[in-house]
């Protein structure tokens, strides 16, 4: 460091010559010597002209002795404000005031774990079993067993994180982009049943990932439920009654449903499924951006070639599959604005649910 002033430069080079630095029974003795006050001092009595050069120097001086005495300590590597981790702060918050870790005593069930089982519930009362889906998949599920062969434009539709690792074949493990990976798995697993003339009915609770643009409906990662359905004469039909009763039991309300013509690989014909407003009962609010319907979720008939993927007869039997985000459903129940408050851990958000 350059100091202009002559007095402040012998001051700096006799309190820094090593027989000073190594007389001193700590580092930080180094700031009350009387070399340095005597600075100070001379600083109160200077013209005004030359006080703010002199005063600038003499801080640049104090905070180049501040410096060596820390690291000579080895305070300098620990003088960062440490972060808890714990809950997302300003770290300009006082240590006093920031979120404190809670006991377990006082901790509670996540709201969005605590609809899940609300709606996992009304499943089973329906007859379906349940099976956790996995956060991460491979492109065979993600992809080609649901009928989006290589290089096909709608494999672009589901942009997600993938990993470097390869699988044996030679692809990226991906985030999944939606619970839709598990419907193979599912039917396979399930398929004897159909020998044995039951139905496949399996509901699949999974977390899911998408390289998103972020705003109060996209969030990174959400949670997805998605259902297989596969018998003998299962049609349509059979898709928008199972989604109406589930829908009525969860609002606990008459509410109307329609359907309009969509695309997804996996699903011929394919639905985007839409309801009345259950929080406005189709008056008009915010929720439903004023137009009394809410387009919740995608469904249709599985896609014969993603039965023949799994060893099921398409010619014998058919089925129905949907998917759809659980946030949206459990923000219209409450009346929550913004996604981003389920994965946020704010505890002002948390405790209106304990
Ligand atoms: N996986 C689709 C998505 O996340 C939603 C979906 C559509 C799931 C149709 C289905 C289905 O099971 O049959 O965009």
């Amino acid at each position: 460091m350059d100091y202009q002033n002559q007095r402040i430069r012998e001051v700096r080079d006799t309190l820094l010559a090593p027989e000073r630095l190594q007389a001193l029974a700590a580092p930080a003795d180094i700031l009350k010597a009387v070399e340095l006050r005597a600075l100070f001092d001379e600083l109160k009595t200077l013209p005004p002209a030359e006080r703010p050069l002199f005063g600038k120097e003499l801080n640049q001086l104090k905070q180049e002795l501040e410096r060596m005495a820390a690291e000579a300590t080895g305070a300098g590597r620990n003088t960062r404000t440490p972060i808890d981790v714990t809950a997302p702060f300003d770290v300009n918050t006082p240590a006093g005031s920031r979120p404190q870790l809670l006991g377990a005593a006082q901790g509670s069930k996540h709201p969005l774990m605590r609809e899940l089982e609300v709606v996992l519930d009304i499943f089973y009362r329906m007859g379906f079993t349940a099976v956790e889906s996995r956060e991460l998949d491979d492109d065979f599920h993600m992809f080609t067993s649901l009928n989006f062969p290589e290089g096909h434009p709608a494999r672009d539709d589901y942009d997600t994180f993938m990993t470097v690792e390869k699988d044996a074949n030679g692809k990226q493990y991906i985030a999944p982009a939606h619970t839709s990976t598990m419907q193979h798995r599912v039917l396979q697993q399930y398929k004897g049943d159909l020998e044995n003339g039951k139905p496949i009915a399996v509901v699949i609770p999974g977390r899911v990932f998408r390289n998103e643009d972020l705003d109060a409906r996209h969030e990174h990662t959400f949670y997805q439920l998605e259902g297989v359905y596969v018998g003998k004469g299962v049609h349509a039909g059979n898709l928008i009654a199972t989604l109406k009763t589930f829908l009525q039991e969860y609002y606990g309300k008459e509410l109307e449903v329609k359907t309009q013509p969509f695309y997804f690989p996996f699903t011929e014909p394919s639905f985007e499924f839409a309801l009345s407003c259950p929080f406005c009962d189709k008056k008009g609010c915010n929720v439903c951006s004023y137009s009394g319907w809410i387009e919740l979720l995608g469904c249709g008939m599985i896609n014969p070639n993603v039965l023949k993927m799994a060893g099921i007869d398409p010619t014998v039997y058919t089925g129905f599959a949907w998917g759809g985000g659980i946030e949206r459903l459990v923000m219209m129940k409450y009346g929550i604005e913004d996604i981003r408050h389920f994965e946020s851990g704010k505890l002002d958000f948390l405790r209106q649910f304990a």
